[in-house]
């Protein structure tokens, strides 16, 4: 399959075609995408019949209420799922039709993703933490962690390479998170809630974080929020709810209309709900 990376210049392999050199065209795409859960005898699907297209370059917000399907969605991008029928296309190639070292490939290099919680090993320090996905690749310690304290420096972290990763702040524990997600320069960047976590200021600050490093390497980006504030400050704003994925014409507005909708929806809801299969 493709390998697209991100033009993450200076702390990755520099023998990659950044995607600069291919702006507007499609990176990602579903195609009457479902995934159909069972649950206490009956079945939901979260992600019912979503077609979607992303081209290179965009930064896009998926808003909805708690249980809609944000996560599912993301996973199903990122080959952490898969689907229970649909496709999902990176580049051209159906992710359903890659052998799974492609697959594990796709993951590990093509892919970023930021979970809303973090996950990192709290006993391990940042710079450990960021270069995982690298020793993962094989790449030796040495070259990993020299790789990692760059990216640490991207996040503002640089003295904070050497502190075990669980005496980190909250904040700061997502800074490093998104290093992680970075270091081997993917083209993607998905993050589910990635600000959920933090206060409003933190949650402004990562925010801007990842407004910076998706222009500055060429990413293209979505992030699943509940933020409907920052989901407004995204190119695009889709809203997943019952197993669909609508587009916000009007980001601002419709965003806020939204979230009168979330809110009136009560907490939770549970995907869409089938009775077929
Ligand atoms: N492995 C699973 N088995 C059964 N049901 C699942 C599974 N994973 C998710 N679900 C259900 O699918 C629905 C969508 O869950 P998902 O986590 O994708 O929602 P979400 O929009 O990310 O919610 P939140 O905003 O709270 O993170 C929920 O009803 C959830 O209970
Ligand atoms: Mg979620």
């Amino acid at each position: 399959m493709h390998r697209y990376a991100s033009a993450a210049a200076g702390v990755a392999e520099a023998e990659e075609v950044p995607l600069k050199a291919r702006a507007n065209s499609e990176i990602l795409r579903t195609s009457n995408l479902r995934k159909i859960f069972t649950s206490g005898g009956q079945e939901i699907a979260p992600v019912n019949g979503i077609d979607f297209s992303v081209a290179e370059g965009e930064m896009i917000s998926i808003v909805g209420p708690s249980g809609a399907g944000k996560s599912t969605f993301l996973h199903l991008l990122a080959a952490l799922d898969t689907p229970t029928s649909g496709e999902v296309y990176f580049a051209g190639d159906s992710l359903g039709s890659l052998k799974e070292a492609e697959l594990a490939e796709y993951r590990n290099q093509s892919v970023g993703f930021v979970w809303q919680r973090h996950h990192l090993l709290p006993d391990f320090s940042a710079a450990e933490n960021v270069a995982m996905p690298l020793l993962v690749r094989g790449r030796p310690l040495a070259e990993g962690l020299r790789t990692a304290k760059q990216w640490l420096g991207e996040v503002g972290l640089t003295d904070r390479a050497g502190q075990p990763a669980g005496q980190l702040s909250g904040g700061e524990q997502q800074r490093v998170a998104i290093a992680r997600s970075l270091v081997n320069s993917p083209a993607l960047l998905l993050a589910d809630e990635p600000t959920g976590d933090l206060d409003e200021r933190n949650a402004e600050g990562v925010f801007e974080l990842m407004q910076r490093l998706h222009k500055s390497h060429h990413l293209t980006s979505i992030v699943a929020t509940h933020n409907l504030s920052l989901a407004g400050r995204t190119g695009r704003v889709f809203l997943l709810e019952h197993g669909k994925l609508g587009e916000c014409k009007d980001a601002l507005a419709e965003t806020a209309g939204s979230l009168e909708k979330i809110a009136s929806a009560g907490a939770q809801t549970s995907g869409e709900r089938v009775t077929r299969v």
